[in-house]
């Protein structure tokens, strides 16, 4: 049989560190679907068919992986892709009580529901997309925990604010 998994999250731009657990999940699972959260509560600095693109391009090296936008209930839309497995990073404890607090509340809501947790390289702990905006936005460099692709597109970002 095969066994799909969705990975979702804002990805407002996917890093460094969503890259090595995309490829980590690709390893696991025949297919996976990343899935960008539209998330308009989060005020995302990226519309979403920017971080859409951005995540293709940069996910192209893994054959077995899509992207896709959504909104709505995360468990809705793994139901309706027929996927029981979601895939989520932790990076630290911080992360944990988030993420285990989700992963009770999706499967209360949808029985069949899989939280699988993932774990990046240790030199991926710790960043993160809100950190990586930060940096960009205050003129730093982010070189090291993104691709060229995205690095590109937050320094426009820094000049149009
Ligand atoms: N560097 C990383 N290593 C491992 N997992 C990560 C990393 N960054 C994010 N994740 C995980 O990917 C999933 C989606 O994360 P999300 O899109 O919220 O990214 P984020 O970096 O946490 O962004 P933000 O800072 O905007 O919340 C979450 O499960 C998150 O824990
Ligand atoms: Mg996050």
């Amino acid at each position: 049989m095969k066994r799909s998994a969705l990975y979702p999250g804002t990805f407002d731009p996917i890093t460094n560190g969503h890259h090595d657990l995309v490829r980590r999940a690709s390893g696991i699972f025949d297919r996976v679907l990343v899935a960008v959260a539209a998330n308009p509560n989060k005020a995302p600095m990226f519309t979403l068919d920017e971080r859409i693109a951005m995540a293709r391009k940069v996910l192209a090296d893994l054959p077995n992986v899509e992207v896709a936008g959504y909104s709505g209930l995360t468990v809705d839309y793994a139901a309706k892709h027929g996927t029981q497995f979601v895939v989520r990073g932790l990076r630290a404890i911080s992360d944990f009580e988030y993420e285990f607090q989700l992963a009770n509340m999706s499967r209360h809501l949808s029985k069949n529901y899989e939280t699988v947790f993932l774990t990046p390289k240790e030199q991926f702990t710790f960043i993160s997309s809100t950190l990586v905006r930060e940096i960009a936005v205050l003129g730093g460099n982010v070189n090291e925990f993104v691709h060229p692709i995205v690095a590109a597109e937050l320094y426009k970002k820094r000049r149009v604010t």
